[in-house]
């Protein structure tokens, strides 16, 4: 969707992607904290999740013990639960000028939705692009893991993996190569980083890259 016609105090819309343990949060929570201290009103969100039916929506679908969750019922929890955030928070914030950092976003869900669980990265597209009213981040870091990298991450600080966590490794390969898929289709609007590389260096090339976009 086109910014050009929207009033000069819109926002700035960062989301944050990558496989499970890239290192999404902990960016997120850096480039947030770096635009405060600059001055800036910022607004660091999460999907799924980030409302209070999204937070039930999140917990449905990534706790163990929900019975059977079919692929297509998982996407739609997952787009029920961006609708909600788009609605209620993103772009509400984005109209009052806010920078907006969210923690995961449509490309997650192509990800591992489309690609992981073999749905299509189309119809998962299209299915998000009517929840989201066409939003799209101005700038997508895209933190790309390593899965077995992630994975040890993940294992090294909490033992409990959620329900798309546990999957094996193949799995998070495939969705390694749907983010990357999705960033070479729209090269600049995004930000495609080695997870591998140290927090702080990280955290300053996204810095440095956001500064550019700012209003
Ligand atoms: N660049 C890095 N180098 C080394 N360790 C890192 C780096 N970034 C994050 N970590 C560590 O890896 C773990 C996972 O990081 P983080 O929670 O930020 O990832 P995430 O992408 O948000 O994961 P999840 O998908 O599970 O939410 C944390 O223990 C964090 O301290
Ligand atoms: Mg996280």
């Amino acid at each position: 969707m086109s910014n050009s016609n929207l009033p000069e105090t819109r926002g700035l819309f960062i989301a944050m992607e990558g496989g499970d343990g890239a290192g999404k949060s902990t960016q997120a929570q850096r480039l947030a904290a770096a635009l405060q201290e600059a001055g800036r009103t910022v607004l660091r969100t999460r999907e799924p999740g980030g409302t209070p039916v999204g937070e039930q929506l999140r917990a449905l679908v990534l706790e163990h013990g929900n019975g059977e969750i079919d692929a297509r019922t998982e996407a739609l929890i997952f787009a029920a639960s961006r609708a909600a955030h788009v609605q209620q928070v993103i772009e509400p914030a984005l109209a009052a000028g806010t920078v907006v950092v969210c923690d995961r976003y449509v490309d997650s869900s192509i990800a591992y939705q489309g690609a992981g669980r073999q749905l299509g990265t189309e119809p998962v597209r299209i299915l998000n692009t009517w929840a989201t009213g066409g939003l799209e981040p101005d700038l997508t870091v895209l933190l790309d893991v390593d899965p077995a990298r992630g994975r040890d991450r993940r294992t090294a600080g909490q033992a409990v993996e959620d329900r798309l966590e546990s999957e094996p490794d193949a799995f998070h390969l495939q969705i390694r190569l749907a983010f990357l898929e999705a960033a070479q289709a729209a090269p600049g609007r995004y930000l495609v980083l080695d997870a591998g590389r140290p927090v702080d260096e990280l955290a300053e090339t996204i810095l440095r890259r956001v500064e550019k976009l700012l209003p």
